[in-house]
């Protein structure tokens, strides 16, 4: 195994949810390959991930989404220094897939294996800055310490402050629903496909976002969130909005409503939650002064709270591609490199295990 920074190649697996995903990285900060097999059609129908069918399809994709990114890094196994796996957070039978995979390799290749927090894998993504794929957007700089970092997700909301590789505290989280899934509720609520982010997004192009003033959550910690509570309010506004009560079903609501009512709803909703998430940002910048910020996670490609960010924050952010925003193989090896590099213990193969409810 080589450990100097600088020659290491990290090879990263991940399954927490319904992208089946692999990527390798280079020293931690270059993108090699970068390949993702979503089964989100499948899902569309329901308008939310189902775990079985996550697994099952983790199941049929992951060897050859593997093997895709050996050829698209111009890599065999033996250029391969460790493999990197998301152990948690997410869903139990999804991670097994991811692990159980990244387990066998390790022990097969005889490689040392990384476990590797998805969701502080989220901001590795913007250790990303180099590349010669094309398609790809790149921070131009890698991101400094200390580092402020926003992750917004389908199933995480956290502020997190890192004094410098591995060293960081959790400054605060959401109370409930993470931001990413609370915009999937209120797609379903106006009749838009999952996933809600982007249709939200795309919808609240035509409305008017002051059309409606939901209220932002109040919550008890400084660095705290909370969406339920917006999400229902759209829930009662819609209902009252064609003259029904909160008895009327959420499910047949988006066939009562216009567009303009639809698109309108979308832009108000998206401001506030948008809004949310910078006003705490915002704050924390100003009382810890980091040199970068940095966000990370699905709702991290949103082109509006990336407009907010800009127009609020005193300090420019360096944003990654969307594509690397939302779940990914290349984020997860890029943190395995600079595990490796800090020479972090390689966990053991034959008992290592997945933790749904990992926290920060
Ligand atoms: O990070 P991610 O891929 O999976 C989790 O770890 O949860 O995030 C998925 C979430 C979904 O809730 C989706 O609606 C949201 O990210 N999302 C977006 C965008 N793309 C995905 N939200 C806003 N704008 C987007 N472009
Ligand atoms: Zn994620």
């Amino acid at each position: 195994m080589r450990a100097t920074i600088g020659t290491m190649k990290v090879l990263g697996i991940e399954t927490s949810c319904d992208e089946t995903a692999c990527g390798i990285v280079e020293d931690g900060r270059t993108l090699l390959s970068n390949v993702v097999a979503s089964s989100m059609d499948l899902h569309a129908q329901y308008g939310g991930v189902v775990p079985e069918i996550a697994a099952r399809s983790h199941i049929e994709s992951i060897i050859p989404v593997i093997s895709e990114s050996l050829i698209q890094a111009g890599c065999t196994w033996p250029d391969i220094d460790a493999i990197a796996v998301t152990y948690g957070a997410g869903l139990g039978g999804s991670l097994l897939v991811g692990v159980m995979t990244a387990a066998t390799l390790a022990i097969s290749k005889n490689k040392p294996l990384y476990a590797v927090n998805h969701v502080e894998g989220h901001i590795y993504a913007n250790f990303l800055t180099e590349t010669k794929l094309a398609g790809y957007k790149l921070p131009v700089k890698q991101p400094e310490f200390p580092l402020l970092g926003l992750i917004v997700s389908g199933g995480h909301s956290q502020l997190v402050l890192w004094e410098s590789h591995h060293h960081y505290r959790l400054l605060g989280q959401t109370h409930d629903d993470a931001i990413g899934e609370a915009f999937d509720k209120v797609a379903k609520i106006l009749g838009l496909p999952y996933p809600g982010g982007p249709s939200i997004g795309q919808k609240a192009v035509s409305g008017n976002a002051h059309a409606f003033t939901f209220p932002k959550a109040k919550v008890p910690g400084k660095y705290d969130f909370s969406f339920s509570g917006p999400k229902t309010a759209v829930l009662r506004a819609t209902q009252q909005l064609i003259g029904e009560d909160h008895q009327f079903p959420s499910s047949m609501l988006a066939e009562r409503l216009s567009e303009s009512q639809k698109a309108d709803i979308a832009a108000s909703f998206q401001r506030i939650a948008i809004e949310t998430v910078v006003d705490k940002t915002l704050q924390a910048y100003q009382e810890f002064q980091p040199r970068s910020v940095v966000i990370g996670g699905g709702v991290a490609a949103s082109p509006e709270l990336r407009r907010q960010l800009a127009a609020r924050l005193p300090i420019d952010i360096d944003y990654t591609d969307p594509k690397l925003c939302t779940d990914n193989g290349a984020m997860i090896a890029s943190l395995g490199c600079w595990q490796l590099q800090a020479k972090f213990d390689p966990v053991d193969p034959y008992t290592i295990d997945i933790q749904p409810n990992l926290s920060m």
